[in-house]
């Protein structure tokens, strides 16, 4: 090698390194996603599917939002609140993440939320409907791409009230989710003149149905409302056919019931009505073509889950592209994600200044393996944010 080639070479070795700073200063670092959710217990299945819809999106992103890659963290949160401070801790004091994304059990939500809101992280909900994540406790950087439970409980409420039934019993799981969502199912149905004349429960998750199953049969409802998800949903129905209730006392319920169960539910769940903002044959081309990319990616259908999953990536997209994927501005994401309008497989929404979704509420059957879209149950239904101050 002679003198003009050595120094050729080291003037090309200079060059590279000085321009390398520059090039990696230009790349923004990973954004750090923390998802939150259920891999075990009896809403292991709704966690998969809400992951599932998130990877969909960003998938079809190129991988990316807000022109960040994304880099995952996560935690099993077993549907369990007494262990959900330490979990979300995990998450940002270990994991330093840049967004939470969970959960799906109400309580676990609401333990979220308050972490979320003290610590400033971004949190996008996928599922857990606790009223006061976007009610007492709503705050800037606080987002659900699900529903409130007083949602879907008021929309089924008209609706069994709509179909004549002047009294009704209600059946739910004993914590928030239950709790609220029955609360939604009474309003609803007291306006439209309904009159509960029994409120039975049990504590989450258990699956003793049987003696709660006998008092619902001397009392002799109208009809029956009810608010099981995941495996306990799956067990209620079948159970409720199996005691002989199913042809003399209707069951309702929020689609939670019947949706991503009708699989295992078979004939039990046949001819079930409930209310939720995602149904089967909706037959749009925005559905179509997520459940086409969404059978071949997973080999399954999705559920509403799924479609809650990939419209949080939907959000942090929109939120993040506004602020040049600088996640701690909360007050510039939100003031992009409120005013956008959402594509949404399930139909197009807007977010509430509470940061939840304003959307129709479908009337869904059950019929064969799909929950079957029948009518809309409540149109464009807005969360009343009680206790909301922003
Ligand atoms: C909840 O705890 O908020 C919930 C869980 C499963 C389905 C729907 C709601």
């Amino acid at each position: 090698m002679n003198i003009s080639q050595i120094s050729r070479r080291a003037v090309i070795a200079t060059a590279v390194t000085l321009a390398m700073p520059v090039a990696m200063a230009q790349a923004p670092a990973k954004l750090k996603v923390g998802f939150m959710l259920p891999a075990t217990g009896t809403f292991a299945a709704l966690g998969t599917a809400i992951e599932n819809g998130f990877r969909l999106h960003l998938a079809e992103q190129g991988g990316k939002l807000g022109g960040r890659e994304v880099e995952f963290f996560k935690v099993d949160d077993e549907s369990d609140p007494s262990k959900a401070i330490d979990n979300v801790n995990k998450l940002i004091k270990r994991d330093n993440v840049d967004v939470l994304v969970g959960s799906v059990h109400s309580g676990v939500a609401m333990a979220m939320a308050r972490v979320a809101k003290g610590s400033g992280t971004l949190m996008i909900n996928p599922n857990g409907g606790a009223d006061a994540v976007t009610g007492a406790m709503c705050a800037v950087n606080i987002f659900r791409t699900s529903f409130s439970n007083w949602q879907p409980g008021f929309a089924i409420g008209q609706a069994m009230a709509a179909k004549g039934h002047k009294t009704a019993a209600t059946i739910t799981w004993k914590y928030a989710a239950g709790d609220e969502m029955a609360k939604g199912f009474k309003e609803g149905f007291e306006k439209a003149g309904g009159k509960i004349t029994k409120e039975l429960n049990l504590p989450f998750p258990n699956v003793e149905f049987q003696a709660l199953l006998t008092e619902i049969a001397s009392a002799k409802p109208d009809a029956v409302f009810s608010f099981f998800a995941g495996g306990g949903a799956v067990k209620f129905v079948k159970d409720y056919d199996a005691a002989g209730l199913k042809k003399n006392i209707p069951l309702f319920g929020t689609g939670f019931l019947t949706d991503g169960t009708l699989e295992a539910q078979g004939a039990s769940a046949d001819g079930v009505l409930t209310a939720l903002h995602y149904a089967d044959g909706l037959n749009t081309p925005r559905d179509n073509a997520f459940r086409l990319a969404y059978a071949k990616t997973y080999k399954m259908q999705p559920d509403v889950y799924a479609v809650q999953g990939y419209d949080a990536a939907q959000i942090l997209g929109i939120g993040l592209a506004a602020v040049k994927g600088d996640a701690k501005n909360a007050a510039g994401f939100a003031a992009a994600v409120t005013k956008a309008t959402i594509d949404s497989p399930r139909g197009k929404f807007t977010m509430s200044k509470a940061h939840n979704p304003i959307q129709d509420m479908y009337l869904r059957q059950v019929s064969g393996k799909e929950n079957k879209v029948v009518g809309i149950a409540s149109k464009a239904l807005e969360d009343p944010a009680r206790g909301c101050k922003m």
